[in-house]
């Protein structure tokens, strides 16, 4: 157990997916920071730039690995890479995912919609399933998942995102339950809109001559009348994240400026 007022993350292992950009860039950061070791996982073609600084500037130990999270041997790959590096695996932040189009409900098409189920319902499960036989049998673990307001909420014509973090979420409380008596956590942060590049794209979508412009819309609707910041939500998953939480398990956080209170 760490300290009270200290997270006490230090030495543990962490994979963290869609770690190019984003809100999982900002987690190698804080994780970096926090003296953890780290897989950071992403597409294929990503740019780990923004990664081999952070490792850089914080001596971090970080390995960067190419895949696809709804391809189950990409998973494979990963979970070998860390045991066979540092031969257990404490933290699994499952956070890539996509948005998928914004149209209305008749226009929206189905292989748009099969591709964010995979990426944001396979890939969460998968990478749940990965982790969960390593964590299992050494009694100890915390995973946790990246879903959103979405997962509680409709509206926005997103209908594949909206669908896959209500499975986000459902998965989350199913796995938490599942593993709680193997000293496993799962657990979900739900964000709301916050200011990386699914954002931006978003604003691109409903304003595609000034994007910039759709932003005091979006804005509008979070009673903070501000989007997130990366790192507001990775404070919450470092908290999670630390034995300070150990007796979290199953919880779907919002970090939303209030928006599901709303
Ligand atoms: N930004 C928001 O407004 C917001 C709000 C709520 C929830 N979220 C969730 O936060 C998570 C991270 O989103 P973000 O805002 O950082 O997005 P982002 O687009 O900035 O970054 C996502 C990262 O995931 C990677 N990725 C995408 N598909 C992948 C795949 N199949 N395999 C491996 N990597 C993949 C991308 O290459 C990218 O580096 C997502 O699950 C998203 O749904 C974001």
């Amino acid at each position: 157990m760490s300290a009270p007022g200290t997270l006490g993350l230090e030495g543990r292992t962490i994979i963290i997916t869609g770690a190019a950009r984003g809100i999982g860039l900002s987690a190698v950061e804080r994780f970096a920071d926090e003296r953890c070791k780290i897989l950071g996982f992403d597409l294929s073609g990503s740019d780990f730039t923004g990664v081999r600084e952070i490792t850089r500037r914080a001596g971090a130990e970080v390995i960067t690995l190419e895949g696809d999270v709804s391809r189950e041997a990409d998973w494979s790959r990963a979970m070998d890479t860390a045991l066979k590096t540092w031969g257990r695996l404490d933290i699994l932040f499952n956070n890539a995912g996509i948005s998928g189009p914004t149209l209305d409900l008749t226009r929206y098409p189905v292989d748009a919609f099969d591709r964010v189920m995979d990426v944001n319902v396979r890939g969460v499960f998968l990478g749940m399933q990965h982790a969960a036989r390593h964590m299992k049998p050494l009694g100890r673990g915390v995973i946790i998942n990246v879903s959103s307001i979405s997962g509680s909420r409709g509206g926005g014509n997103i209908f594949g995102y909206t669908a896959s973090k209500y499975a986000v979420n459902g998965m989350t409380q199913s796995a938490a339950v599942s593993l709680a008596r193997h000293g496993v956590r799962v657990l979900a942060v739900c964000p709301c809109p916050t200011r990386t590049d699914m954002i931006y794209e978003l604003e691109r979508q409903v304003s595609p001559e000034n994007p910039a412009s759709a932003r005091p819309g979006l804005a509008a609707g979070i009673p903070m009348k501000r989007y997130g910041e990366p790192h507001e939500i990775i404070n919450l998953v470092a908290f999670l994240a630390s034995d300070q939480a150990a007796f979290m398990t199953g919880a779907l956080v919002p970090v939303d400026g209030g928006c599901l209170a709303d």
